[in-house]
């Protein structure tokens, strides 16, 4: 069993931490105020919306369309009611999990995200470390800003790889990524397949914010108001599409890698190109972006060895529904022959609780850690991690469960489940 250690042990962390960050007003605050401060991600993401440039702030905090989407996923995980049981005996409880063969002390994972490091420059480093520290797994996305090889040295234990689709000169690009995410040791490839058209985020167009930002005129009064980034980010450097590099032509400049992921990549992984991703992986193949239960069916039916049920947290298609309202449904359709998991809308330990309810072998968790990084600095992926692993260890008191198997034996109720079957 893992220890995460008691509410003492989580501040003594926090200040060994804090203390790292000396000059970083919040973080270097006492870990009891802290604490108190920021009870919640909610709490987070407002004191993140106060210190980091608005352009970055929403680029990392909105979605697509009117942002429906994002809405309904947290809406929807508070409308999961879960039956406790009193009573047991729950000294011990482990949230220890294995997935795809390997042990991990917690059935949560830091979600793909890119262009993390316009939230908090250095925003992948930071979360890869945590996770491979507290032993979770952490997504690496295909347009950060931080390479595969960089994050597999950080995170060998924990890293899986993200994969967009490049047509591009019949694949090379993706196949070549492939090859890379291979010999630097992921465990888990992750193609995501929810990305078919470019997504319409009103506060970008508004923001005139692009990949890679420009701090000029319009954004420069943002930047000098927000002391600490900008600090983070003279201590970074710019932030660059890092994995693109060797495919950029000519100097792998900002502009040019960035350039080369907006032409390159496109559209989602069709059937027969999943067919070919999953034949030359040897490692486990897991599909995010999945919704519908027919996908979900004929997914494992090419091989695939675990799902997550995502809407990409509602940056891509507002119309879609929660993808926790869709978990049941998909559960059923893949039985035992796939490993469920979920992200869009986790905000705490009893929505990863919800999801194992439902049948997810683990949640995924995307804005709440650039919250948290944005809110303070780089201690802020620990403090996120600690606050989502004590809520997790609470809740399981509450349903009196002492391991994450227990999960599947809690009574719940979901009034929002969608009733879809698989033909
Ligand atoms: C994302 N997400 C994402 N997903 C993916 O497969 N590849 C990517 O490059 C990105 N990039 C990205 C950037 C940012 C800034 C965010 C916030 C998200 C989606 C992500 O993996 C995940 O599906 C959602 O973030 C989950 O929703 P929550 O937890 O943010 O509500």
């Amino acid at each position: 069993m893992t220890n995460w250690g008691g509410p003492a042990t989580v501040l003594n962390r926090a200040t060994s931490n804090a203390e790292q960050h000396a000059g970083d007003d919040d973080a270097g605050a006492h870990p009891e105020r802290l604490r108190r401060r920021f009870p919640t991600v909610e709490s987070l993401r407002l004191r993140a919306k106060g210190r980091v440039p608005k352009f970055a702030f929403d680029f990392v905090d909105g979605a697509a369309n009117d942002e429906e989407c994002a809405r309904r996923n947290i809406r929807a995980f508070s409308g999961v009611e879960l039956l406790p049981r009193y009573c047991m005996a729950c000294e011990t409880i482990s949230t220890d999990v294995e997935l795809f063969g390997r042990r991990y002390a917690a059935p949560l994972g830091v979600a793909p995200m890119g262009s993390a490091g316009m939230m908090w420059p250095g925003a992948e480093v930071a979360l890869a470390r945590e996770a491979q520290r507290r032993r979770v797994p952490y997504v690496l996305a295909t347009p950060a800003n931080a390479s595969i090889e960089r994050i597999a040295a950080l995170a060998p234990d924990v890293f899986w790889f993200q994969l967009y689709r490049f047509p591009y000169s019949n694949h090379a690009i993706t196949l070549d990524m492939l090859r890379r995410a291979d010999e630097a040791g992921a465990h888990v490839l992750v193609p995501t397949i929810d990305s078919a058209g470019r997504p319409k985020r009103p506060r970008d167009i508004r923001n005139a914010v692009k990949v890679p930002f420009k701090i000029g005129p319009k954004t420069f009064f943002q930047v000098a108001t927000s002391p600490f980034w900008a600090m983070a980010l003279w201590k970074t450097g710019m932030p660059r599409t890092e994995n693109i590099v060797p495919y950029t032509e000519g100097r792998p400049t900002r502009d040019s890698t960035a350039q080369a992921m907006q032409v390159r990549a496109r559209g989602s992984h069709t059937w027969d190109e999943l067919a070919r991703l999953r034949e030359r992986w040897k490692r486990a193949f897991v599909v995010k972006g999945v919704l519908h239960p027919e996908d979900a069916e004929r997914l494992v039916a090419l091989g695939a060895d675990g799902l997550i049920v995502s809407n990409h947290g509602g940056r891509h298609f507002d119309g879609a529904p929660a993808s926790v309202d869709m978990l049941p449904a998909i559960v059923a359709a893949v039985g035992q022959r796939a490993t469920v998991m979920i992200d869009s809308g986790v905000r705490g330990g009893l929505d990863v609780l919800r999801a194992l309810a439902l049948g997810a072998r683990a949640a995924f968790v995307g804005r709440p850690f650039l919250y948290g990084l944005g809110a303070l600095g780089e201690a802020g992926a620990r403090f996120v991690m600690d606050m989502f692993v004590d809520e997790l260890r609470t809740e399981m008191q509450h349903v009196g469960i002492q391991s994450i198997d227990g999960a599947s034996g809690i009574t719940v109720r979901h009034p929002g489940a969608w009733q879809v079957r698989a033909p």
